[in-house]
């Protein structure tokens, strides 16, 4: 297998409007309309029973790596206390749990995933101690929860196997 390479770069934000604004003067880089990653099946070292996670999320369209920023929320992994780069991610992987198992076996633990309503993980993050302050996220080839910021259903795009962030909503 060769190895995956980074698609996308997470960075975590007081205010993401604030963010987008600053990051696209800063890189000349131009950023989707603000999606949310909305589920009520997010495990962290918050709360490890499932629970309502609801990320405001903006991407980059340039990359890989992409640039996502993502606004503070909750008390866990996207707290106030985690501020910065935040992960690595790896859209499109066949196996999550199998990568956080072999992760698990090189010592380093998971903290936040996201289940299906028929407990497949959809996202899973490993530990952020655990690799130098860095998590990796490993990200199913299914779409996710993610909805516009207004809270409609996204489309999927077929060309990636993730929710469109760039084209209107529906309905
Ligand atoms: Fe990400």
């Amino acid at each position: 297998m060769s190895a995956p390479l980074i698609e996308h770069i997470g960075i975590l934000v007081p205010n993401l409007e604030d963010a987008i604004e600053r990051w696209s003067a800063a890189t000349g880089y131009t950023f989707s309309p603000i999606a949310r990653y909305r589920t009520q099946r997010y495990c962290d070292s918050s709360d490890p029973e499932p629970h309502f996670h609801d990320a405001r999320i903006s991407f980059s369209k340039e990359g890989p790596p992409r640039i996502e920023l993502m606004e503070v929320t909750g008390n866990g992994t996207h707290g106030a206390a985690q501020l910065g780069v935040h992960h690595f991610g790896f859209p499109g992987t066949e196996d999550v749990p199998g990568r956080i198992a072999e992760l698990a076996a090189l010592g380093i633990g998971a903290d936040g995933k996201s289940l299906t309503e028929d407990g497949r993980v959809h996202l899973w993050f490993t530990k952020k101690d655990d690799l130098d302050g860095i998590r990796f996220e490993f990200i199913a080839p299914f779409p996710g929860p993610l909805v516009s910021d207004d809270g409609r259903e996204l489309r999927n795009d077929p060309a990636t196997g993730r929710k469109d962030l760039w084209s209107p909503p529906l309905g």
